[in-house]
Protein backbone atom coordinates (compact mmCIF):
# COMPACT_ATOMS: atom_id res chain seq x y z
CA UNK A 1 0.00 0.00 0.00
CA UNK A 2 2.85 2.62 0.78
CA UNK A 3 4.18 1.91 -2.83
CA UNK A 4 1.09 2.47 -3.82
CA UNK A 5 0.26 6.15 -2.21
CA UNK A 6 4.24 7.00 -3.02
CA UNK A 7 3.57 6.48 -6.51
CA UNK A 8 -0.02 8.22 -6.34
CA UNK A 9 1.57 11.12 -5.03
CA UNK A 10 4.46 11.66 -7.35
CA UNK A 11 1.73 11.43 -10.34
CA UNK A 12 0.33 14.64 -8.47
CA UNK A 13 3.46 15.69 -7.60
CA UNK A 14 3.31 18.41 -10.28
CA UNK A 15 0.28 19.43 -9.76
CA UNK A 16 0.50 19.90 -6.29
CA UNK A 17 3.16 22.66 -6.74
CA UNK A 18 0.84 24.12 -8.91
CA UNK A 19 -1.61 24.61 -6.07
CA UNK A 20 0.42 25.72 -3.67
CA UNK A 21 1.77 28.18 -6.44
CA UNK A 22 -1.58 29.72 -6.55
CA UNK A 23 -2.59 29.57 -2.98
CA UNK A 24 0.53 31.43 -2.17
CA UNK A 25 -0.02 34.13 -4.93
CA UNK A 26 -3.20 34.54 -3.64
CA UNK A 27 -3.36 34.69 -0.09
CA UNK A 28 -6.49 35.91 1.83
CA UNK A 29 -7.16 37.12 6.26
CA UNK A 30 -8.42 34.60 8.68
CA UNK A 31 -12.29 35.11 8.41
CA UNK A 32 -11.66 36.31 4.32
CA UNK A 33 -10.86 33.49 2.72
CA UNK A 34 -13.41 33.36 0.03
CA UNK A 35 -11.43 32.98 -3.10
CA UNK A 36 -9.49 30.07 -1.32
CA UNK A 37 -12.13 28.18 -0.20
CA UNK A 38 -13.91 28.43 -3.52
CA UNK A 39 -10.47 27.09 -5.00
CA UNK A 40 -10.78 24.19 -2.85
CA UNK A 41 -14.17 23.07 -2.71
CA UNK A 42 -13.28 23.04 -6.67
CA UNK A 43 -10.40 20.45 -6.35
CA UNK A 44 -12.22 18.40 -3.61
CA UNK A 45 -15.49 17.97 -6.02
CA UNK A 46 -13.28 17.27 -8.94
CA UNK A 47 -11.88 14.79 -6.90
CA UNK A 48 -14.90 13.17 -6.18
CA UNK A 49 -15.65 14.00 -2.36
CA UNK A 50 -18.77 15.10 -1.21
CA UNK A 51 -18.11 19.44 -0.71
CA UNK A 52 -20.05 21.35 1.49
CA UNK A 53 -18.84 25.11 1.85
CA UNK A 54 -19.36 28.06 3.84
CA UNK A 55 -18.92 25.88 7.20
CA UNK A 56 -17.23 27.95 9.90
CA UNK A 57 -18.03 31.08 7.97
CA UNK A 58 -15.64 30.17 5.23
CA UNK A 59 -14.66 27.04 5.97
CA UNK A 60 -14.61 23.74 3.45
CA UNK A 61 -15.35 19.96 4.41
CA UNK A 62 -14.83 17.49 1.90
CA UNK A 63 -15.89 14.10 2.80
CA UNK A 64 -14.94 11.03 1.10
CA UNK A 65 -17.68 7.41 1.69
CA UNK A 66 -15.34 4.29 2.10
CA UNK A 67 -16.56 1.30 0.97
CA UNK A 68 -17.46 -0.85 4.19
CA UNK A 69 -19.15 -0.37 7.48
CA UNK A 70 -17.13 1.30 9.95
CA UNK A 71 -18.63 3.58 11.95
CA UNK A 72 -15.66 5.82 12.49
CA UNK A 73 -14.86 8.86 10.78
CA UNK A 74 -11.05 9.84 10.59
CA UNK A 75 -11.17 13.83 10.06
CA UNK A 76 -7.72 15.46 8.90
CA UNK A 77 -7.31 19.43 9.15
CA UNK A 78 -5.55 22.35 7.37
CA UNK A 79 -6.08 25.49 7.95
CA UNK A 80 -6.01 28.61 4.93
CA UNK A 81 -5.29 31.35 6.32
CA UNK A 82 -2.54 34.41 5.62
CA UNK A 83 -1.03 37.25 7.14
CA UNK A 84 -0.95 41.25 7.08
CA UNK A 85 2.45 40.99 6.44
CA UNK A 86 3.79 42.58 3.07
CA UNK A 87 5.87 39.81 1.53
CA UNK A 88 9.63 40.51 0.90
CA UNK A 89 10.54 37.20 -1.43
CA UNK A 90 12.14 37.13 -4.55
CA UNK A 91 9.55 34.13 -5.65
CA UNK A 92 7.69 34.58 -9.30
CA UNK A 93 4.56 33.16 -7.41
CA UNK A 94 4.88 35.87 -4.43
CA UNK A 95 1.78 37.59 -2.85
CA UNK A 96 0.14 39.37 -5.44
CA UNK A 97 -2.06 41.18 -2.53
CA UNK A 98 -0.68 44.10 -0.98
CA UNK A 99 0.05 43.63 2.56
CA UNK A 100 -0.64 39.67 2.62
CA UNK A 101 1.34 36.82 2.94
CA UNK A 102 1.48 33.22 3.61
CA UNK A 103 3.66 33.58 5.84
CA UNK A 104 2.86 30.41 8.37
CA UNK A 105 2.23 27.94 5.60
CA UNK A 106 -0.68 27.94 5.37
CA UNK A 107 -0.90 27.52 1.56
CA UNK A 108 1.45 24.12 2.50
CA UNK A 109 -1.08 23.22 5.06
CA UNK A 110 -4.18 23.25 2.23
CA UNK A 111 -2.02 21.51 -0.70
CA UNK A 112 -0.90 18.49 1.57
CA UNK A 113 -4.71 18.39 3.01
CA UNK A 114 -5.98 18.59 -0.91
CA UNK A 115 -3.00 16.05 -1.89
CA UNK A 116 -4.07 13.42 0.80
CA UNK A 117 -7.43 13.92 -0.27
CA UNK A 118 -6.58 13.11 -4.08
CA UNK A 119 -4.78 10.28 -2.91
CA UNK A 120 -7.06 8.80 -0.42
CA UNK A 121 -9.76 9.02 -3.22
CA UNK A 122 -7.86 6.97 -5.39
CA UNK A 123 -8.24 4.66 -2.38
CA UNK A 124 -11.37 4.28 -1.41
CA UNK A 125 -12.34 1.08 -2.41
CA UNK A 126 -9.82 -0.08 0.55
CA UNK A 127 -11.08 2.45 3.50
CA UNK A 128 -13.83 1.07 5.33
CA UNK A 129 -15.29 4.23 6.70
CA UNK A 130 -15.12 7.86 6.09
CA UNK A 131 -12.70 10.18 5.75
CA UNK A 132 -13.97 14.10 6.67
CA UNK A 133 -11.36 16.99 5.60
CA UNK A 134 -11.42 20.20 7.46
CA UNK A 135 -10.46 22.97 5.60
CA UNK A 136 -10.91 25.34 8.49
CA UNK A 137 -10.44 29.76 8.18
CA UNK A 138 -8.80 31.92 10.92
CA UNK A 139 -6.21 29.86 12.35
CA UNK A 140 -4.10 32.95 13.06
CA UNK A 141 -6.62 34.43 15.37
CA UNK A 142 -7.37 31.21 16.71
CA UNK A 143 -11.12 31.53 16.08
CA UNK A 144 -11.39 29.12 13.06
CA UNK A 145 -11.61 25.71 14.90
CA UNK A 146 -14.40 27.38 17.20
CA UNK A 147 -16.59 27.98 14.19
CA UNK A 148 -16.17 24.72 12.23
CA UNK A 149 -16.69 23.08 15.30
CA UNK A 150 -19.84 25.02 15.86
CA UNK A 151 -21.25 23.88 12.93
CA UNK A 152 -20.86 20.21 13.19
CA UNK A 153 -17.92 19.38 11.69
CA UNK A 154 -16.98 16.98 14.54
CA UNK A 155 -19.95 15.19 14.79
CA UNK A 156 -19.31 11.69 14.76
CA UNK A 157 -15.49 12.00 14.22
CA UNK A 158 -13.43 9.52 16.46
CA UNK A 159 -10.00 10.78 15.15
CA UNK A 160 -8.28 13.84 13.97
CA UNK A 161 -4.75 14.22 12.24
CA UNK A 162 -3.42 17.82 11.67
CA UNK A 163 -0.04 19.43 10.53
CA UNK A 164 2.00 22.48 10.67
CA UNK A 165 5.21 23.70 8.89
CA UNK A 166 8.21 24.05 10.59
CA UNK A 167 11.37 25.83 8.92
CA UNK A 168 14.15 24.78 11.65
CA UNK A 169 13.51 20.82 10.42
CA UNK A 170 14.98 20.16 7.14
CA UNK A 171 12.55 19.46 3.94
CA UNK A 172 11.19 15.91 3.74
CA UNK A 173 11.68 15.40 7.76
CA UNK A 174 8.99 15.15 10.38
CA UNK A 175 8.53 16.28 13.94
CA UNK A 176 6.25 14.06 16.51
CA UNK A 177 5.75 14.67 20.08
CA UNK A 178 3.51 12.63 22.15
CA UNK A 179 1.72 14.73 24.42
CA UNK A 180 1.50 18.54 24.87
CA UNK A 181 2.96 20.23 21.35
CA UNK A 182 1.45 23.35 22.23
CA UNK A 183 0.80 25.28 25.51
CA UNK A 184 -3.10 26.65 26.31
CA UNK A 185 -3.33 30.67 25.52
CA UNK A 186 -5.14 33.02 27.59
CA UNK A 187 -6.01 36.52 27.71
CA UNK A 188 -5.02 39.05 30.71
CA UNK A 189 -6.44 42.58 31.53
CA UNK A 190 -5.79 44.04 34.67
CA UNK A 191 -7.29 47.52 35.51
CA UNK A 192 -5.84 49.72 38.88
CA UNK A 193 -7.88 52.62 39.71
CA UNK A 194 -6.15 54.82 42.35
CA UNK A 195 -6.37 58.72 42.79
CA UNK A 196 -4.95 61.45 41.12
CA UNK A 197 -2.65 64.06 42.48
CA UNK A 198 0.05 66.51 42.58
CA UNK A 199 3.51 64.56 41.34
CA UNK A 200 5.18 66.38 44.05
CA UNK A 201 2.63 65.22 46.67
CA UNK A 202 1.78 61.51 46.45
CA UNK A 203 1.29 61.13 49.89
CA UNK A 204 -1.91 62.94 48.69
CA UNK A 205 -2.69 60.59 46.02
CA UNK A 206 -2.54 56.59 45.30
CA UNK A 207 -0.63 56.00 41.89
CA UNK A 208 -1.80 53.26 39.81
CA UNK A 209 1.43 53.51 37.88
CA UNK A 210 3.73 52.47 40.84
CA UNK A 211 1.19 50.06 42.31
CA UNK A 212 0.92 48.55 38.23
CA UNK A 213 4.62 47.72 38.86
CA UNK A 214 4.22 46.09 42.37
CA UNK A 215 1.84 44.57 40.43
CA UNK A 216 3.76 42.84 37.40
CA UNK A 217 6.64 42.58 39.98
CA UNK A 218 4.74 40.26 42.07
CA UNK A 219 3.10 38.39 39.63
CA UNK A 220 6.61 37.18 37.82
CA UNK A 221 8.38 36.59 41.35
CA UNK A 222 5.14 34.51 42.67
CA UNK A 223 4.99 32.22 39.51
CA UNK A 224 8.85 30.73 40.21
CA UNK A 225 7.84 30.34 43.92
CA UNK A 226 4.09 28.75 43.45
CA UNK A 227 3.85 27.23 40.63
CA UNK A 228 5.56 23.82 40.13
CA UNK A 229 8.28 23.91 38.09
CA UNK A 230 7.63 21.24 35.82
CA UNK A 231 4.95 22.70 35.27
CA UNK A 232 5.07 25.77 32.99
CA UNK A 233 3.42 28.87 33.22
CA UNK A 234 4.73 32.27 31.25
CA UNK A 235 2.94 35.16 31.39
CA UNK A 236 3.91 38.25 29.55
CA UNK A 237 2.69 41.79 30.22
CA UNK A 238 2.71 43.26 26.38
CA UNK A 239 0.71 46.16 27.06
CA UNK A 240 0.79 49.11 29.26
CA UNK A 241 -0.76 51.97 29.48
CA UNK A 242 -2.18 54.97 31.82
CA UNK A 243 -1.13 58.67 33.11
CA UNK A 244 -1.77 62.03 31.64
CA UNK A 245 1.62 64.02 32.57
CA UNK A 246 4.59 63.75 34.44
CA UNK A 247 3.89 65.49 37.00
CA UNK A 248 0.40 64.25 37.56
CA UNK A 249 0.21 61.10 39.46
CA UNK A 250 -2.01 58.91 37.29
CA UNK A 251 -5.46 57.46 38.38
CA UNK A 252 -5.82 54.26 36.36
CA UNK A 253 -3.55 51.92 34.70
CA UNK A 254 -4.08 48.87 31.90
CA UNK A 255 -2.17 46.06 31.62
CA UNK A 256 -2.53 43.47 28.97
CA UNK A 257 -0.95 40.12 28.27
CA UNK A 258 -1.14 36.56 27.59
CA UNK A 259 -0.50 33.78 30.06
CA UNK A 260 0.38 30.37 28.26
CA UNK A 261 0.50 26.75 30.19
CA UNK A 262 0.73 23.13 29.30
CA UNK A 263 -1.68 21.39 31.95
CA UNK A 264 -4.89 21.38 32.55
CA UNK A 265 -5.05 22.19 35.87
CA UNK A 266 -2.39 24.30 36.42
CA UNK A 267 -4.21 26.67 33.50
CA UNK A 268 -7.45 26.09 35.85
CA UNK A 269 -5.59 27.42 39.18
CA UNK A 270 -4.30 30.38 37.23
CA UNK A 271 -7.16 32.95 37.05
CA UNK A 272 -7.72 32.68 40.98
CA UNK A 273 -4.01 33.07 41.31
CA UNK A 274 -4.18 35.56 39.30
CA UNK A 275 -6.96 38.05 40.57
CA UNK A 276 -5.32 36.82 44.67
CA UNK A 277 -2.19 38.72 44.07
CA UNK A 278 -3.93 41.68 42.07
CA UNK A 279 -6.24 41.80 44.91
CA UNK A 280 -3.82 41.83 47.54
CA UNK A 281 -1.47 44.46 45.76
CA UNK A 282 -4.13 46.93 45.44
CA UNK A 283 -5.54 46.21 48.74
CA UNK A 284 -2.21 47.18 50.64
CA UNK A 285 -2.21 50.71 48.88
CA UNK A 286 -5.59 51.59 48.60
CA UNK A 287 -6.30 51.48 45.15
CA UNK A 288 -9.56 49.31 43.37
CA UNK A 289 -8.72 46.85 40.72
CA UNK A 290 -10.62 44.65 38.09
CA UNK A 291 -9.10 41.15 37.19
CA UNK A 292 -10.27 39.69 33.43
CA UNK A 293 -9.13 36.48 32.69
CA UNK A 294 -10.52 35.11 29.04
CA UNK A 295 -9.40 31.28 28.53
CA UNK A 296 -8.00 31.58 24.72
CA UNK A 297 -7.29 27.79 22.92
CA UNK A 298 -6.59 24.78 25.27
CA UNK A 299 -3.40 23.11 25.12
CA UNK A 300 -2.55 20.55 22.06
CA UNK A 301 -2.21 17.34 23.54
CA UNK A 302 -1.01 14.88 21.15
CA UNK A 303 -3.07 11.03 21.60
CA UNK A 304 -0.66 8.42 22.12
CA UNK A 305 -2.31 5.84 19.85
CA UNK A 306 -2.46 7.91 17.07
CA UNK A 307 1.13 9.38 17.50
CA UNK A 308 2.47 5.97 17.27
CA UNK A 309 -0.06 5.42 13.96
CA UNK A 310 1.84 8.57 12.72
CA UNK A 311 5.63 7.44 13.55
CA UNK A 312 4.98 4.28 12.43
CA UNK A 313 3.96 5.72 9.15
CA UNK A 314 6.66 8.43 8.60
CA UNK A 315 9.30 5.88 9.56
CA UNK A 316 8.15 3.06 7.25
CA UNK A 317 7.48 5.85 4.16
CA UNK A 318 10.77 7.72 4.97
CA UNK A 319 13.32 6.11 7.43
CA UNK A 320 13.92 6.67 11.02
CA UNK A 321 16.42 9.51 10.20
CA UNK A 322 14.11 11.75 8.87
CA UNK A 323 11.81 10.96 11.64
CA UNK A 324 12.38 13.38 15.08
CA UNK A 325 10.73 12.86 18.04
CA UNK A 326 10.51 16.34 19.66
CA UNK A 327 12.04 16.97 22.91
CA UNK A 328 9.83 19.83 24.23
CA UNK A 329 6.57 21.58 23.54
CA UNK A 330 6.32 24.81 22.12
CA UNK A 331 4.16 27.58 24.40
CA UNK A 332 3.05 28.92 21.41
CA UNK A 333 -0.82 28.44 20.67
CA UNK A 334 -2.65 26.62 17.80
CA UNK A 335 -5.99 26.22 17.87
CA UNK A 336 -6.13 22.32 16.42
CA UNK A 337 -6.73 22.09 19.94
CA UNK A 338 -10.26 22.58 20.00
CA UNK A 339 -11.30 19.86 18.32
CA UNK A 340 -9.31 17.74 20.98
CA UNK A 341 -12.04 18.45 23.15
CA UNK A 342 -14.33 16.36 20.85
CA UNK A 343 -11.91 13.29 19.51
CA UNK A 344 -8.35 12.29 19.93
CA UNK A 345 -5.68 13.99 17.90
CA UNK A 346 -1.87 14.02 16.85
CA UNK A 347 -0.13 16.78 14.94
CA UNK A 348 3.00 16.71 13.75
CA UNK A 349 5.62 19.44 12.17
CA UNK A 350 6.25 19.23 8.94
CA UNK A 351 10.59 20.36 8.08
CA UNK A 352 10.07 22.66 5.45
CA UNK A 353 13.93 23.69 6.26
CA UNK A 354 15.47 24.84 2.85
CA UNK A 355 18.70 22.97 2.54
CA UNK A 356 20.69 26.44 1.60
CA UNK A 357 20.42 29.12 4.62
CA UNK A 358 19.02 31.70 5.26
CA UNK A 359 15.90 29.66 6.94
CA UNK A 360 13.88 32.87 7.68
CA UNK A 361 11.31 31.63 10.72
CA UNK A 362 7.43 31.54 10.75
CA UNK A 363 5.71 35.02 10.34
CA UNK A 364 8.67 36.63 8.68
CA UNK A 365 8.30 38.56 5.32
CA UNK A 366 10.67 36.58 3.80
CA UNK A 367 9.70 33.18 4.73
CA UNK A 368 10.15 30.28 2.58
CA UNK A 369 9.87 26.04 2.27
CA UNK A 370 11.20 23.34 0.61
CA UNK A 371 8.21 22.38 -1.69
CA UNK A 372 9.47 18.87 -1.56
CA UNK A 373 8.01 18.66 1.83
CA UNK A 374 4.37 18.66 0.15
CA UNK A 375 4.96 15.40 -0.83
CA UNK A 376 6.14 14.09 2.52
CA UNK A 377 3.69 15.54 3.93
CA UNK A 378 0.73 14.17 1.38
CA UNK A 379 2.50 10.46 1.95
CA UNK A 380 2.68 10.26 5.81
CA UNK A 381 -0.95 11.56 6.11
CA UNK A 382 -2.36 9.49 3.51
CA UNK A 383 0.00 6.25 4.70
CA UNK A 384 -1.14 7.16 8.64
CA UNK A 385 -5.00 6.95 7.50
CA UNK A 386 -4.45 4.16 5.91
CA UNK A 387 -2.89 2.39 8.77
CA UNK A 388 -5.50 4.17 11.19
CA UNK A 389 -8.26 2.39 8.94
CA UNK A 390 -6.67 -1.04 8.74
CA UNK A 391 -6.41 -1.05 13.21
CA UNK A 392 -9.22 -1.82 15.37
CA UNK A 393 -11.25 0.74 17.69
CA UNK A 394 -10.08 3.08 19.28
CA UNK A 395 -9.80 2.78 22.67
CA UNK A 396 -10.02 4.78 25.86
CA UNK A 397 -7.17 3.14 27.76
CA UNK A 398 -4.77 4.88 24.72
CA UNK A 399 -5.25 8.30 26.16
CA UNK A 400 -2.31 9.94 26.76
CA UNK A 401 -1.68 13.33 28.88
CA UNK A 402 2.10 14.35 29.35
NI1 LIG B 1 0.35 28.74 11.41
Amino acid sequence: MLTQIKNLASKIAPRLIEIRRHLHSHPELSGEEYQTAAFVAGVLSSSGLHVVEGVGKTGVVGELVGNGDDKRVLAIRADMDALPIQERTQLDFASRIPGVMHACGHDVHTTVGLGVAMVLADLAGNLPGKTRFLFQPAEEIAQGASWMVKDGVMEDVSAIFGLHVFPSIPGGSIGLRYGALTAAADELEIKIFGESGHGARPHEAIDAIWIASQVITTLQQAISRTHNPLRPVVLSIGQIQGGRAPNIIADQVELRGTVRSLHRETRAQLPKWIETIVANTCNSYGAKYQVDYRQGVPSVQNDYNLTQILQAAAEEAWGSDRVQILPEPSLGAEDFSVYLDYAPGTMFRLGVGLAQAPNHPLHHPQFEVDESAIITGVVTLAYAAYKYWQQGLYSEDNLYQI
